[in-house]
């Protein structure tokens, strides 16, 4: 990924106490970084507000996060946003979110075309709202011709309901005589998922202390790194993404081998 040094170097001048880009080995900056958004409704309960306020604050928190990746020279930036279980939520909760998913893209695409940056969605889309799912499209067409940083947003995601997927295509493969059942590898599982093309995430983050996966990408996390922060997911700035990415920098990935010195 090509990455502008200088403006990259503006974007971190105003370092705070302790922390410096400085520190940060650029040629070892994490090819996909994912993050699970957590906290939105805490950030708003905390301040007596009702937790849509964080949703709406987190839409500002995510935006950052794609400025900051994109400065680092990240790959691939995917976000989980939304996930097959959220539809527990109060329905009002629901609507507001997709509401705010449309509204947002839509406010942001001029970002997108900017920054050349390519929307990819992870999740079922079928059964979204109408008016969600027409935008969704929109800046599916308009950026599918971008060259630089991918942008995933996973919506109605959940990795159970990803694998069953992916097994189902395999079996309607072989059963139309299009695949062997021989050739059904870990290759052939990756290539029917929603990541397929992509690389692994090198590092997982998940704000506001949940030490949990919440049925998100349990098959591409194989390796991943983690780093988990217990700021809520409104008040993730791009010092917080620095210090993950320094911690992520002195972790030592070994995919089962050993060091090597
Ligand atoms: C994450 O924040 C956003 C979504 C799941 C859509 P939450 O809404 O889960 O916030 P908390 O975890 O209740 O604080
Ligand atoms: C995971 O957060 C889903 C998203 C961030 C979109 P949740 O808030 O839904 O997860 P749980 O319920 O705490 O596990
Ligand atoms: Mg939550």
């Amino acid at each position: 990924m090509q990455r502008d040094d200088d403006k990259l170097r503006a974007y971190y001048a105003d370092a705070p106490e302790g922390l410096s880009l400085d520190d940060l080995d650029l040629e070892r900056v994490p090819r996909h970084v994912s993050i699970i958004m957590d906290g939105n409704g805490r950030w708003a309960t905390a301040r007596g507000l009702d937790r849509s306020m964080g949703h709406v604050a987190g839409v500002d928190a995510l935006r950052e996060a794609v400025t900051t990746s994109v400065r680092l020279g990240v790959d691939v930036l995917s976000v989980y946003a939304f996930s097959t279980e959220n539809w527990r939520r109060p329905q009002h909760e629901v609507d507001l979110l997709m509401h705010l998913f449309a509204t947002t893209l839509v406010k942001e695409l001029p970002l997108f075309h900017q920054e050349n940056v390519r929307l990819l969605f992870f999740g079922d889309l079928t059964a979204l709202p109408e008016k969600t799912r027409v935008v969704f499209q929109q800046g599916l067409d308009e950026t599918a011709d971008h060259t630089g940083m991918v942008f995933a947003l996973a919506v109605n995601y959940g990795s159970r309901a990803e694998i069953a997927r992916a097994a189902r295509e395999v079996a309607r493969e072989v059963a139309a005589g299009e695949l062997s059942w021989e050739d059904v590898d870990e290759r052939a599982v990756s290539d029917r998922l929603y990541t397929a093309g992509l690389p692994d995430p090198d590092l997982l983050i998940r704000t506001s202390g949940e030490l949990r996966l919440s049925n998100y990408l349990l098959w591409q996390l194989a390796y991943t790194e983690f780093y988990v922060t217990d700021a809520l997911w409104p008040d993730f700035t791009k010092w917080d993404y620095l210090r993950a990415l320094l911690a992520f920098q002195g972790r030592s990935r070994r995919f089962g081998g050993v060091v090597r010195s």
